[in-house]
């Protein structure tokens, strides 16, 4: 969860300081009144963000809508920057992910971390949650029922955080978003779309780990994110 305050006193220093060098003659930064004006509006903008996030979760509550509820610890929301440009959507929580309420924190989740370093950004940069919030019995897939009841809170996260891109982990994920049944290995790859959002699956890091072979491919996908990340920058 961001710290509004936090936010708010780093735009409200960066903005001081460049008011600072502006009346001190310094050259070489954009410091004008509507460049200032602006930076505070950002800060703004992150706050009303997180807040929108933080009310969807409390619309979740303790929630009760599908049989998953009996068998979970924590409630998995999602967590990372409420402005991502970039979220990664999984399928559910595992073990350890359910233990501490925080997505991919287990060993796909390492993985999961050094392929968002790879593509030089950071987890807190990005966003992350998954199609389903509890997890189920076993690490089985989700079923229908229990994608139906959770799937329009993931839905408003997403309208929330309006990121440019999505990059989908693993077969559930992909199938879900795109309401389709093709394969994931006919999925992969290339870039889709989901209301207006484009969305890129590859595979999942779990699936990485029983089949390093794959990670070739995967590497292939994240540099089409990055490629694109970049270039609307
Ligand atoms: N696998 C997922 O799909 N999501 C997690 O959060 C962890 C493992
Ligand atoms: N099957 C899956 O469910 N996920 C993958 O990433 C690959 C195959």
């Amino acid at each position: 969860m961001l710290n509004k305050r936090a936010i708010l006193e780093t735009v409200a220093e960066i903005n001081y300081t460049l008011h600072q060098m502006a009346v001190q003659g310094c050259r070489g930064f954009e410091s004008s009144q509507h460049s200032l004006k602006t930076l505070s509006r950002w800060g703004q903008d992150a706050v009303s963000l997180s807040e929108k996030l933080e009310e969807i979760r409390l619309d979740l509550g303790d929630c009760q809508r599908c049989k998953l509820a009996s068998g979970r610890k924590h409630i998995v929301f999602g967590n990372g920057n409420a402005n991502a440009k970039l979220v990664f959507v999984g399928e559910g929580p595992g073990f350890e992910e359910d233990q501490k309420g925080e997505p991919f924190v287990g060993p796909a989740g390492k993985l999961l971390t050094r392929i968002i370093q790879a593509i030089k950004l950071s987890r807190e940069q990005v966003y992350i949650c998954n199609i389903i919030k509890c997890r189920p019995p076993g690490n089985r897939d989700p079923e229908r029922d229990e994608i139906e009841a959770c799937l329009p809170f993931l839905e408003r996260q997403i309208s929330a955080i309006k990121p440019d891109f999505i990059c989908t982990l693993g077969k559930v994920a992909a199938q879900t978003l795109l309401k389709t049944d093709a394969s994931i290995s006919k999925l992969r790859g290339r870039f889709h779309e989901y209301k207006s959002i484009k969305v890129l699956p590859t595979y999942h890091p779990a699936f990485l780990l029983r089949n390093p072979e794959k990670k070739r491919d995967v590497w292939e996908d994240m540099k089409k994110v990055m490629r694109e990340y970049r270039y609307e920058d």
